[in-house]
């Protein structure tokens, strides 16, 4: 998708406010530098007030007011949340919760995705918007629902289920011999036996109690039921338009109910929602590599730049009045997302609401509606990108590393998480915090993703391995590629079944590497490896999972230093075809993926861009030939860097060598 301006605005609920009211926020949006506003995602009641009853009247007042002054829109479809009149119609358009309850009215995502009554109503409203709003100039684009996902275990899904099911497996003795249902005997003889995962009360520790392969196909099923419900709504729409685009405002890299690389493939592009400190994450410490993260995955769903949908604008809570951003954090945070591939921001919401759940969530405006310090700050942004958003638009990002995920081994996860301390979104994360605080960009892949232009790929647990993904990793290695494995890869099939050979399974090969013995720490029980490589000869503790290891081919070069697997090989590497295949036996703390992504990145001839002061980032993007340099410091003090050439600094035309220093909570683009 191509845009011809870099879009910078707000997502916008005149339905909360007096009409009156509507002309002065639309003057103060524009002194903003808004061009953008997001509207209608939650205003199914106002749209639609009786069943078959459509009102646009207002929308249309207030997109006119906006065009006005050239600000244009998009036009969210209303389906997260929909209005009383509809769900008291039927009992069972509500979801069950994986505990087996029964939703009722009051909060939102309440629908069951495969409800053919809410599908009806869905591509009704949807399409009554669009036939309504297609011919309109202002109205440039569409986004579906509102962060879809919240798994549902109804008797329509599980209907729906034993559909899908019979599709992935076409007879049942197939379905029984690749789930093992030899185990207790749960044998099915017919389709309709076939339950769905509920979470229920167990004895303690024993997790959920279902069948593996079962569950997995579970979640991959919902994924899937999202992604149809998704398609209704694009096709509803795509009936009156192909020039206005669709999207979805997804929710970065924690969220993983869905398949996010399934989810966008329908979309024109893909959009998400950055929320750095929210009531839902104020004790963690404030650690910049998280949004970045949550950025370079996005990027990645579709492998394009991206646009955010909702990026904080204020403190965000519910219940809680969460931690405040401080002066200059808002405009950071935001040029972080655009030094990582935004190509669009929008700032989460316009007035922070007197009524309902999120009173508590600040808008770029108080409750009061009067201009204050966050307001500045923005338009602050607002005049910048005037001067430089054309030069940052489509710029790309092109980092030499990917670590490769993959939402099968998540979801496989969620379902046995293997060490009560083991959370893969916290493993990929300290891997990637590695790469962070070294400055060498990244790339977040699929499995899927073809890996040629990379030099280094990272596969952190790839639980759920199968023989086509073993042969994009070995062709990626032998053309001279670096890969590199973590514990916990190659242990299951795409059946969430157990592969019946020497760990790391499909990979030992390539590996050089066979694991001997694989040991699941205890909380209370650390061990230690001691490395023995020229440049990395420290030690350092050992948590969370051990794989004693077996050389075939492989070299030794970490040795265990802890506990009966003493003088044992931890890690190793084997070269293969023209590359090189590591394998890291153990699991470390910051320090020790800070080291290995040094040490490793360096075997690839992979390179910091710069070297800087803990908590500035650097990132770099590039159009054509011009290369754009991010230097964002998250600290709250005066940073210092020492740059490795001349550069025109981007925002004020002034030439720059030697060094630069940054305030705290500033940023600065250089270009070449
Ligand atoms: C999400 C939603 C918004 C809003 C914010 C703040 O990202 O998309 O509608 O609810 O959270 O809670
Ligand atoms: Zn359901």
């Amino acid at each position: 998708m191509k845009f011809s301006k870099f879009y910078f605005g707000v997502d916008y609920y005149p339905e909360h406010w007096p009409e009156e009211r509507w002309p002065e926020d639309v003057i103060l949006m524009k002194a903003a530098g808004f061009n953008i506003v997001r509207l209608a995602e939650f205003a199914w009641a106002k749209m639609e007030p009786q069943d078959g009853q459509f009102d646009f009247d207002w929308l249309d007042r207030v997109i006119e007011i906006l065009s006005n002054q050239d600000i244009q829109v998009v036009l969210g479809t209303p389906t997260a949340s929909p209005p009383p009149w509809l769900m008291a119609k039927q009992k069972d358009l509500f979801r069950v919760d994986s505990q087996g309850n029964r939703l009722t009215y009051g909060n939102r995502r309440e629908y069951c995705p495969n409800h053919p009554f809410y599908h009806q109503h869905s591509h009704q409203i949807a399409s009554k918007m669009v036939e309504h709003y297609a011919g309109n100039k202002a109205v440039i684009g569409w986004q579906i629902d509102n962060e879809l996902g919240s798994r549902c275990y109804c008797n329509i899904c599980r209907d729906r289920f034993h559909k899908w099911l019979q599709k992935r497996y076409q007879d049942l003795d197939n379905l029984n011999k690749k789930w093992g249902t030899v185990f207790w005997s749960h044998i099915y003889t017919d389709w309709s036996q076939i339950p769905v995962p509920l979470k229920l009360p167990l004895p303690a520790n024993t997790g959920y109690g279902q069948n593996p392969s079962l569950h997995l196909d579970y979640n991959r099923f919902m994924s899937d039921s999202y992604r149809t419900y998704q398609k209704l709504q694009i096709d509803a729409i795509r009936q009156y338009t192909s020039e206005q685009f669709i999207t979805h405002n997804l929710m970065g890299f924690r969220y993983d109910e869905l398949n996010y690389y399934d989810t966008v493939e329908d979309l024109d592009f893909v959009s998400w929602d950055n929320y750095w400190r929210t009531q839902w994450n104020m004790e963690s410490e404030l650690d910049p590599s998280s949004a970045a993260l949550s950025a370079d995955t996005m990027r990645g769903l579709k492998r394009q730049n991206f646009w955010v949908m909702e990026q904080q604008s204020g403190g965000g809570g519910w219940d809680t009045v969460a931690i405040t951003p401080k002066p200059g954090q808002l405009r950071l945070w935001a040029y972080q997302t655009i030094a990582h591939g935004a190509d669009a921001i929008l700032f989460f919401r316009w007035r922070t609401c007197r009524t309902g759940t999120e009173q508590n969530w600040q808008g770029v405006l108080e409750h009061h509606g009067i201009p204050g310090r966050r307001y500045d700050e923005i338009l602050q942004m607002g005049s910048e990108l005037e001067k430089i958003g054309r030069v940052l638009l489509g710029a790309q990002n092109t980092p030499q590393v990917a670590i490769m995920q993959s939402y099968d081994t998540r979801f496989a996860f969620q379902i046995q998480p293997n060490n009560p301390r083991f959370d893969y979104k916290q493993h990929i994360q300290d891997i990637y915090r590695g790469f962070f605080r070294a400055n060498i960009p990244v790339d977040i892949v699929s499995e899927k993703t073809s890996l040629d232009g990379y030099k280094l790929v990272f596969v952190p647990a790839m639980y759920i391995l199968t023989e086509k993904m073993t042969r994009n990793l070995e062709q990626f290695a032998k053309g001279g590629g670096v890969v590199i494995f973590t514990p916990r890869t190659g242990v299951k099939d795409d059946f969430n079944t157990v592969v019946n050979k020497k760990l790391p399974g499909l990979v030992s090969q390539m590996a050089g590497v066979e694991v001997e013995e694989y040991i699941s720490m205890p909380i209370d029980e650390d061990s230690e490896i001691q490395f023995a490589l020229s440049d990395l000869e420290s030690q350092f503790s050992a948590s969370v999972w051990a794989d004693v290891l077996k050389p075939t081919t492989a070299q030794t070069v970490a040795h265990f230093t802890k506990d009966y697997y003493t003088g044992q090989a931890a890690a190793t590497i084997n070269a293969f075809g023209d590359g090189k295949v590591i394998y890291l036996g153990t699991m470390g703390d910051d320090t020790y993926y800070e080291a290995i992504v040094r040490t490793l990145s360096g075997l690839a001839d992979v390179h910091p861009l710069l070297e800087t002061p803990i908590g500035v980032e650097v990132a770099e993007r590039w159009k054509g030939d011009q290369r754009l340099l991010f230097l964002l410091n998250h600290t709250l003090q005066n940073q210092e860097i020492q740059l490795d050439g001349r550069y025109i600094n981007l925002l004020d035309n002034k030439p720059i060598k030697d060094t630069i220093t940054i305030p705290p909570l500033d940023l600065i683009v250089l270009v070449d």
